[in-house]
């Protein structure tokens, strides 16, 4: 979804990075003009055409909520279909509108990933990056679930989430912490238990953008004041099976757990708007990946009417035109022009049919035609959206206003917020912390809020607990580092001290501060922003905090750093002999504070894994974003993910470069070992193991056959330490070298609790599409034949066990 109004649109576009006193050097920008590149695909991306759009069939579970939704649509007249797939001003931020006469209420649409977010009394949870970071299946689903509630409660049908476009090729990316990884496995698995938890509550959920989302920097076209396009927005331009294998792999995840709605992306893929793409609607979404709900467009995304249609797009949100189809101006791509082509013999009536018939399945399929709670009045007052003034028709908004709808969910964001804390660093006993007689914290990150908690640009002062956008929350409440430290530290007695301007520390001799001869520990709070509608312009944390370590750490031997951070952050402190403990804390919602003192205090012991790679300098990563074009021709944006299957830990260990934390890695407070690492091949009746899945209807999700599995892998972990704590073993595995794959690609995690002393046996199970690459000629997955390698460890590259299988052997 967009941004709440046009405005912020535009502040996005104008604030640049963190300003700070002049006196301190600029943070690193980054800069990068790309060039056409004419080898791949001639002088632009070209999208293969795939029509007609397929009809759905309900396969899958659906069968009898088609039947009901294709009776629903045999009672409709003309208008009310082109009313159907249209959205219009309402309360919510995107609405279709009630039919009364069809006992038909309307849907209500809202963000975002990580909270209602307009809503009032209601729960910030942790954001995606996050849930990631906690490599927890359990926690994934119990997060979806949970707001799911909330959303019902407050009598939204659709929640506009989760992410997985971007999936993080970029580590400069606005929107990647509202995702989960750019590993697409960890985030398919994401996907598919957020959905799960998300639809038990009986709402549906919308797995987006889709797909190779991978910028914010021109991902609209830019406009001339008449509203003319002067520049198409950015194409993303990739090869097919660098389509499959990362991009389209965690959209399958979700198509696979029954996602209701996918929702289509700004850019273009190829050179065709990804909202009237046929080969990536019709053909890898609706054909391939048999999805079986609707497909709507991103707020604007929608550039024409019967294309668009023709190509796959169901459901045009917010509706209008207007600039970037944000405001209401009474026209429509959509609409009454639908009608219209129809009559005038343009458009099939039966591609309307199947557009409504996929919009109402998983509505009956959901059972959301019974006892749905009506959307709260209180909505329509913090919709900034589309506010009163704009709609044109009302609505019936009935029943309790600012319904508190947060339950008991602070508990569990608490626990979710520990759970997925990353130790990066811990030594000379730093951490946890035992009743300390002195506290120093510094860092803007670590206090209150000043300017309210509705993240919609960067500030200053105040702790960070969710980026910006159509993706923040609104908070009822933070909790503080600071406040949540005192608290705890008040059990001990301990003399808790704080300065918390960023400038001040970084730029004053740390002595004139007076701090206390020589704090216990000295805790430092960092904070990264990103938000929506524009890219980050560097990888260091915000507000100087590089400075604010070195400062802090020159007078402190025993500096703990914990960062509040969108993601990707360069360490250069890492190394500082008096910094003895780093934490990446994301963003962890509205009990953030409560979060990190009980990690910091060994009430939790630390979980979290990386999600992501952190290399020893900004300027390793490759994959970087276009930021700008030297020409001014109307098709001149062009992104080239030249660098194919090669993002984040994918291309760091197929040049052997060394990074500072890899993929996966993580501490605990205590040590855990892997032994007896053994593969077993699944019973496959008898026979050898075909190369390709055998031909099967595709079924949600696609050949049922890519998710049978095909080996187990086992192995033991055992707790070799004197704390319970939680271990994260991962499986990779290593294909043949004729596969021209990466070098290792996650296949496998397991989080298990372990009591000091016990172990466990975990257990892989590797799915057909877990050995298989995806071969362009074909068009199918393959498994290469010869020896697939698999490694269980505890990171990407703390691979202790190993076993090798040959899956087309007999
Ligand atoms: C264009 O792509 C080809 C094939 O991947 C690559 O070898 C070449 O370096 C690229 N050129 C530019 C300018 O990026
Ligand atoms: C994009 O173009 C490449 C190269 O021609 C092709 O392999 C791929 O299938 C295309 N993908 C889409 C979605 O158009
Ligand atoms: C969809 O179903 C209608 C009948 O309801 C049929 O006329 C049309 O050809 C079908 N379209 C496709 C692409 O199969
Ligand atoms: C129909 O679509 C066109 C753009 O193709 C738009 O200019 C026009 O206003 C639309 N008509 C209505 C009634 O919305
Ligand atoms: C049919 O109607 C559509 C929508 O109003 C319009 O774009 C198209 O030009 C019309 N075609 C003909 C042949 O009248
Ligand atoms: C408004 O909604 C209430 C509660 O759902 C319902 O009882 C009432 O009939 C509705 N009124 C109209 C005019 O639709
Ligand atoms: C923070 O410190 C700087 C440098 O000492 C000072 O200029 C600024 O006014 C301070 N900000 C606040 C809010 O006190
Ligand atoms: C580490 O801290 C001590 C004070 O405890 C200080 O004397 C020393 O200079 C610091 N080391 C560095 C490298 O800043
Ligand atoms: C910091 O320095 C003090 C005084 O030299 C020493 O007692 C303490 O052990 C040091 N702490 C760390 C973590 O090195």
């Amino acid at each position: 979804m967009a941004l709440t109004t046009l405005s912020a649109l535009v502040c996005a576009l104008v604030l640049g990075p963190a300003a700070g006193a002049q006196s301190l050097p600029q943070e690193p920008a980054f800069s990068y003009v790309q060039s056409p590149n004419t080898t791949i695909l001639g002088q632009y991306g070209h999208s293969p055409a795939v029509y007609p759009s397929p009809n759905a069939t309900g396969i899958g579970g659906w069968e009898a909520a088609l039947a009901t939704a294709k009776a629903f649509v045999a009672k409709m007249t003309p208008e009310e279909k082109a009313i159907m797939v249209t959205g219009y001003p309402g309360p919510c931020v995107g609405n279709i509108l009630a039919i009364p006469r069809l006992n038909f209420p309307g849907l209500c649409l809202q963000d975002g990933p990580l909270a209602i977010r307009v809503a009032d009394y209601a729960s910030v949870f942790p954001a995606g990056v996050s849930v990631a970071a906690s490599w927890d299946r359990t926690l994934m689903y119990e997060r979806g679930l949970a707001m799911g509630e909330e959303f019902r409660g407050k009598g939204a049908h659709i929640y506009l989430g989760p992410v997985a476009g971007p999936l993080g090729r970029s580590a400069y990316a606005g929107r990647n912490w509202e995702g989960f990884s750019p590993d697409p496995y960890l985030t398919g698995i994401a996907m598919e238990e957020t959905i799960n938890g998300m639809q038990k509550a009986g709402v549906q959920a919308t797995a987006k953008h889709f797909i190779a989302n991978e910028q914010e920097t021109q991902r609209n076209p830019s406009f001339d004041s008449h509203g003319n396009i002067i520049q198409e927005a950015v194409s993303s331009n990739l090869d097919d099976r660098t389509m499959h294998e990362l991009y389209l792999w965690p959209f399958a995840n979700a198509v696979r757990a029954k996602v209701a709605s996918v929702m289509c992306s700004y850019q273009r893929v190829n050179g065709s708007y990804g909202c009237q793409s046929s080969k990536v609607l019709n053909g890898l979404l609706k054909t391939e990946l048999g999805f079986q709900g609707y497909v709507m467009s991103d707020w604007g995304a929608t550039h024409s009417g019967v294309p668009a249609i023709e190509a796959g797009l169901d459901m045009n949100m917010p509706g209008g035109l207007g600039l970037y189809g944000m405001g209401w101006d009474g026209n429509s791509f959509f609409g009454p022009n639908v009608t219209a082509a129809v009559k005038n013999g343009t458009l099939d009536q039966a591609r309307v049919d199947d557009m409504i018939v996929r919009i109402m399945t998983p509505y009956y399929a959901l059972g959301q035609d019974h006892g749905f709670p009506t959307v709260d009045p209180s909505t329509a007052d913090l919709n900034t959206f589309s506010p009163r003034s704009s709609w044109i028709t009302e609505f019936n908004l009935t029943g309790e206003s600012s319904r508190d709808v947060r339950g008991d969910h602070a508990d569990l964001i608490r626990e979710q917020g520990a759970a997925a804390i990353v130790l990066l660093k811990n030594e000379k006993g730093a951490l946890p912390l035992k009743a300390p007689k002195s506290i120093a914290v510094f860092g803007n990150d670590a206090g209150d809020d000043t300017s309210g908690f509705y993240n919609m640009k960067d500030f200053e002062y105040g702790t960070l607990a969710a980026g910006g956008g159509s993706g923040t929350g609104r908070f009822t409440y933070i909790v503080t580092p600071l406040e949540a430290i005192k608290a705890r530290a008040a059990k001990d007695k301990t003399l808790v001290q704080y300065w918390l301007n960023n400038t001040e520390i970084a730029t004053s001799d740390i002595n004139t501060l007076w701090i206390p001869k020589r704090p216990d520990v000295c805790l430092v709070f960092l904070k990264t922003w990103a938000e929506e509608g524009a890219d980050r312009t560097h990888l260091d944390t915000d507000w100087h905090g590089n400075e604010v370590v070195e400062s802090v750490a020159s007078m402190c031997n025993n500096t703990v750093v914990v960062t509040h951070s969108a993601g990707i952050n360069a360490l250069p402190f890492a190394d500082h002999p008096n910094v003895t403990a780093i934490l990446a804390a994301h963003y962890p919602g509205q009990e953030s504070g409560h979060s990190i003192a009980d990690v910091l205090y060994g009430d939790v012991n630390p979980s979290g894994r990386l999600p992501y790679t952190i290399a020893l300098q900004g300027s390793d990563y490759n994959a970087p974003p276009t930021t700008a074009v030297a020409t001014a021709g109307p098709d001149d944006w062009q992104s080239w993910f030249d660098e194919g299957l090669e993002i984040d830990y994918r291309y760091f260990d197929a040049h052997n470069i060394n990074v500072r934390y890899e993929f996966g890695f993580g501490l605990s407070y205590t040590t855990f070992a892997l032994s007896d690492i053994q593969a077993k091949k699944a019973n496959t009746k008898g026979g050898p193991v075909s190369a390709a899945p055998p031909a099967q209807p595709a079924q949600p999700g696609g050949n049922p056959a890519l998710w049978e599995t095909l080996y187990t892998v086992t192995a033991t972990v055992r707790n070799t330490g004197r704390v319970d704590g939680a271990a994260v073993p991962q499986l990779y595995v290593t294909l043949p070298e004729a596969a021209s794959a990466p070098p290792r690609q996650l296949r496998g995690f397991d989080k298990v609790f372990l009591k000091a002393g016990k172990s466990q046996t975990v257990s892989f199970p590797l799915m057909r599409r877990d050995l298989s690459y995806w071969d362009v000629i074909t068009q199918d997955w393959v498994i290469p034949s010869g020896d697939i390698g698999v490694s269980v460890g505890f990171s990407s590259r703390d691979l202790s066990q190993f076993t090798k299988i040959t899956p087309l052997s007999l």
